[in-house]
């Protein structure tokens, strides 16, 4: 992951309450706590008696810079000795590992420890990953309890398929650090700008195919479009995400759509649209194709030139012609800039354009910023200057929330 991105602080001073329980997961609690952190969270964490045979308090204090609570009555603890400041203060509150004992005491609102009695007690949104044993994982009282969680409205996300403690191979692995944090951005969303908005991004560079082992393309990275997704999504939009991006990837909230060519994305991105109310086309999608696709390698046999007939493709924003449908396009340009990213925009039938430099190498495909211009109908151009993609991203939702009716 680029040192940069991290950088970005998705949990700007939101104050999660993360529980942790007696897993042999229980250490990777700590990444979560450093993660969150890192990206500005103010993290508490509470663990039960057993967690703290798996790992030690002081790990989580050194990390958090804050008291960890685990003895309900300790008279020496601020905190421990009223479990309802943490419920009141939590904006979220994560129990990861979450083991079958905790599910099952939630599900019935057992509250012997201080975990559990400040988690029900909480009216902040909950986060439950559990991680057990497959075989603990497959019985129907664990299942019971887990749907009962979902039925009182917490969030439940995993257990993932994979190694278990055993050696063996099953489902009741803790979820990867990343997915909780994605699903951390889409809870925080759910009462965001965009909430209830369904939206199409595109992103990455299309391949045309000129045999099986050779196609066209272009240096598009994806990264803009993708940072739009995950933008869209902080912000409570339902996304789906059409991609030739190797980077872009499904996650809480967004659904990819995975596409090479601009055929395929035309088609992917209409289907998409039926039910959507903005389409922001960010991906790369190539002008060109070859007119035929040899079914075989093509051989050198002797020859100093070849010669590829190309086709102009589908020309993706034209098409999608869904009433209402606020459209948004790119405009990577090398020259005269604000001219031709216009003359686009009215060609195209767009609502808004947004235009970048592709000669700047400090900005555009590979970088992890853009500087762009956006421009809507009336030709009002507004200048972001050299940002995050994901602060870009965000400007131009602001400016599509502005614009649309
Ligand atoms: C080495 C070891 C690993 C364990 N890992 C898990 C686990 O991943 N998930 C689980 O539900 N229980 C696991 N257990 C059992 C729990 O520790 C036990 O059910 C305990 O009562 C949970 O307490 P707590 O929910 O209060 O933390 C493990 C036990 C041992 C000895």
């Amino acid at each position: 992951m680029n040192e940069l991105i991290k950088m970005i602080k998705y949990f700007n001073n939101k104050k999660i309450v993360i529980g942790v329980t007696g897993s042999i997961a229980a250490y990777k609690a700590v990444d979560l706590a450093s993660q969150l952190k890192q990206r500005g969270a103010i993290v508490d964490v509470i663990m039960t008696e057993t967690a703290t045979k798996f790992i030690h308090p002081l790990s989580f204090q050194a990390i958090t810079h804050r008291e960890v609570v685990v003895d309900l009555y300790d008279p020496s603890s601020e905190i421990g000795m009223d479990h309802l400041v943490l419920a009141n203060q939590a904006d979220l509150f994560i129990v990861a590992p979450a083991t079958a004992n905790i599910v099952s005491k939630a599900a019935l609102g057992i509250a012997d420890n201080a975990l559990i009695s400040t988690l029900l007690a909480t009216e902040a949104p909950v986060l439950v990953c559990p991680a057990m044993d497959g075989d603990m994982f497959q019985k129907p009282q664990i299942k019971n309890n887990i749907e009962k969680l979902i039925e009182f409205g917490f969030h439940v996300l995993g257990p993932n398929e994979g190694r278990l403690a055993s050696g063996n191979i099953g489902k009741g692995r803790l979820v990867e650090i990343y997915e909780i944090q994605n699903m951390c951005r889409y809870i925080f969303g759910i009462k965001g700008d965009y909430r209830g908005k369904n939206i199409v991004v595109t992103s990455g560079g299309t391949k045309e195919h000129i045999d099986p082992v050779r196609y066209i393309s272009n240096n598009s990275s994806g990264k803009m479009g993708n940072f739009i997704a995950e933008a869209a999504r902080d912000r409570g939009a339902f996304v789906q995400l059409v991609s030739s991006s190797l980077s872009a990837k499904s996650s809480a909230g967004i659904e990819l759509k995975k596409v090479k060519t601009a055929d395929q994305m035309l088609r992917a991105v209409e289907l998409a649209s039926t039910s959507a109310d903005v389409l922001i086309m960010a991906a790369a999608v190539s002008d060109w194709k070859p007119i035929d696709v040899s079914e075989q390698k093509i051989k050198k046999d002797g020859q100093k030139e070849i010669s590829i007939q190309m086709t102009q493709s589908s020309d993706i924003l034209s098409t999608v012609l869904k009433p209402g449908l606020f459209k948004v396009g790119f405009a990577a340009e090398t020259e005269d800039i604000i001219n031709n990213a216009s003359e686009k925009l009215n060609s195209k039938g767009l609502d808004l354009i947004v235009a970048n430099d592709i000669s700047d190498d400090s900005i555009g495909f590979e970088s992890d910023y853009n500087s762009v211009t956006i421009i809507d109908k009336n030709g009002i151009a507004k200048q972001v200057d050299r940002s995050l993609k994901y602060e870009v991203a965000n400007l131009i939702l602001d400016e599509v929330l502005n614009l649309y009716v």
